[in-house]
This record gives C-alpha cells, sequence and structure tokens, in this order.
C-alpha cells in the first residue's frame, strides 16, 4: 500500500489545519504528494464577514480568503517536512465535498483527508456535512481526522 498522492481539505479553522497537519505528516512519511483544496462560495464575496450570523460564515468564505487559506496550509506542509514542490494548492468555487471528490478523481488521488468538524465545530453534530458527504462519494479512501475533543 502506498499514498503516492493524497488530497487536504481546509476551510482555514483551526480544527481543519490539524487536519492538514495530519495530512502533511502523511505525505512527508510517504513521499508523496500533497494537493490542498479550499472551496468558496464566490457568489457573497462582496458580503462582510462580520455582519453574517456565526453558523452561515462558511457561505461569505471569498476567492481572497480561500488564496489565503491554501497559502496557510501550504506553509504548514512545509514546516511538517513535506517538500514545497510535492505541494499543490487548489482554491475552487462551490460545494467543498463536490470539490475534493473531483479533484480526487481528476488526479487519480489515493486518499482524501478531511477533519471530522471545521468552522462551525461548535454545531452540536459530532460529523460535519463536509466529512459526511465526502465518505459517501470519494473515488478512494477516506481518512477523517478527529479534529474535536471526545
Ligand atoms: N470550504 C472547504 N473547502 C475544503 N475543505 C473543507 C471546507 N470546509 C470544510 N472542509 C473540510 O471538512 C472538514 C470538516 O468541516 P465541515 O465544514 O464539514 O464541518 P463544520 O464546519 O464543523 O460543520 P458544517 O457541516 O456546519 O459546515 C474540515 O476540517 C476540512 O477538512
Ligand atoms: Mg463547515
Amino acid at each position: 500500500m502506498t499514498y503516492a498522492r493524497i488530497v487536504v481539505g481546509t476551510d482555514g479553522s483551526a480544527t481543519a489545519s490539524i487536519a492538514v497537519a495530519h495530512a502533511a505528516a502523511l505525505a512527508a512519511a510517504c513521499g508523496s504528494e500533497l494537493l490542498i483544496v479550499t472551496a468558496f462560495q464566490p457568489n457573497h464575496s462582496s458580503t462582510a464577514v462580520e455582519d453574517v450570523p456565526e453558523d452561515l460564515e462558511w457561505a461569505v468564505t471569498d476567492s481572497a480568503a480561500a488564496a489565503q487559506h491554501v497559502a496557510d496550509a501550504a506553509r504548514l506542509a512545509s514546516e511538517q517536512g513535506v517538500r514545497p514542490e510535492l505541494v499543490h494548492i487548489i482554491a475552487e468555487a462551490g460545494d467543498p465535498a463536490d470539490a475534493l471528490v473531483g479533484v480526487a478523481e481528476a488526479r487519480s488521488a489515493d486518499v482524501i483527508v478531511v477533519g471530522s468538524k471545521g468552522m462551525n465545530s461548535a454545531s452540536r453534530f459530532l460529523l460535519g456535512n463536509v466529512p459526511n458527504k465526502v465518505s459517501h462519494h470519494a473515488p478512494c479512501d477516506v481518512l477523517i481526522v478527529r479534529t474535536t475533543v471526545r
């Protein structure tokens, strides 16, 4: 078994960073390529984030914020020992799970890594929508990193 190509999703949250660090450590250990994906909602790019209720914040991640999230994650990956030439960043408009599954399909990835919770980690659900949907549609292995305390 080898993971030659790993896809990881981040929404820029602290909990998602745990998933990125985990994916990067796996990539460093296996010498894998690491594809870091952030999906954003383009229609709300002009809305001020402060004006939006916390549970809708995911919907106002604009392309500039998304670019920042993937850049931050790429830096984290280098710190974990992944060679920079093996790190690729992808900021894509649309649904996060569709983006992750789409990239995994297009690039024949071996595993998708996501956190169990993201930006809405305060919600009462144990599992976020993204890992739930990814686990149903992934063309490859899925690693759900537990990013909150039990
Ligand atoms: N916009 C996104 N782009 C890429 N990956 C994402 C995105 N949002 C979430 N993820 C991935 O999914 C994981 C879980 O986040 P998710 O959004 O499912 O949970 P949540 O924000 O806590 O709850 P909710 O289901 O209400 O959004 C994150 O740690 C991250 O790995
Ligand atoms: Mg979310």
